[in-house]
């Protein structure tokens, strides 16, 4: 089946080197090729990166997956609002998958903010990221059927407990607390929208 998928930020020269020695540049934020194309654009502003997807022949009307890591905290709750209601409305048949920060309000969180910010990164938007229930209704706000959202310990526990055994006996976890609550502090988010009813609501974890 022919899809698009939309990555929301990778590095162009990491993907270029890795997966296309023969592409063609088109600038120094974008190149193209028949089957891929990697567009730089400036998320806060929807209508540039669509008029900049359209150039690269972009069909809205094949189902779409849009992932998006660590970049909507980036934006203000308004600017991440409108990206996300902008692919709904652009898209008819989408999934959208985030992966960002969740519980920021606690101790951790806090502190987590803090070492940013002492390092001049300023999480604009990590209003959203307060809680779970803040990540699915942003979604559901914002045009989308359905939502979920769990945190990346619920996650790993959910994985296979004899692979996550045999893992952990290869690289030795000295700090299992700590590594436990950076995952309670991350958490995945997916929502779609079906009007070709392939079943995208039914995509659970
Ligand atoms: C923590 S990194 C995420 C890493 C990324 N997922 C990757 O695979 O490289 C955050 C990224 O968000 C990008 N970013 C922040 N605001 C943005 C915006 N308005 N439009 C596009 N990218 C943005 C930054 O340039 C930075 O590369």
């Amino acid at each position: 089946m022919l899809m698009n998928i939309l990555i929301y930020n990778l590095s162009i020269p990491l993907i270029c080197n890795c997966w296309f020695p023969n592409f063609e540049l088109a600038d120094s934020h974008s190149l193209d090729s028949s089957r891929y194309s990697i567009v730089g654009a400036d998320l806060r502003f929807s209508s540039d990166l669509e008029e900049k997807l359209k150039k690269h022949n972009l069909d809205v009307h094949l189902p779409t997956l849009l992932i998006a890591e660590c970049v909507l905290v980036y934006m203000t709750p308004q600017q991440s609002a409108n990206l996300l209601k902008w692919a709904a409305s652009t898209f008819p048949v989408a999934m959208f998958i985030n992966y960002e920060q969740v519980n920021m309000t606690d101790r951790f969180g806090q502190i987590m903010i803090e070492n940013l910010q002492r390092r001049q990164c300023n999480l604009a938007g990590v209003e959203v990221c307060r809680s779970l229930e803040a990540q699915r209704e942003r979604l559901l706000l914002n045009g989308w059927e359905n939502a979920h959202a769990i945190d990346m310990m619920k996650v790993y526990s959910s994985l296979p407990q004899a692979d996550v055994k045999r893992i952990e006996e290869l690289e030795f976890l000295d700090e299992k607390e700590l590594f436990e609550q950076l995952m309670q502090h991350y958490c995945i988010c997916w929502a779609s929208k079906d009007s070709s009813n392939l079943g995208l609501a039914d995509i659970a974890f």
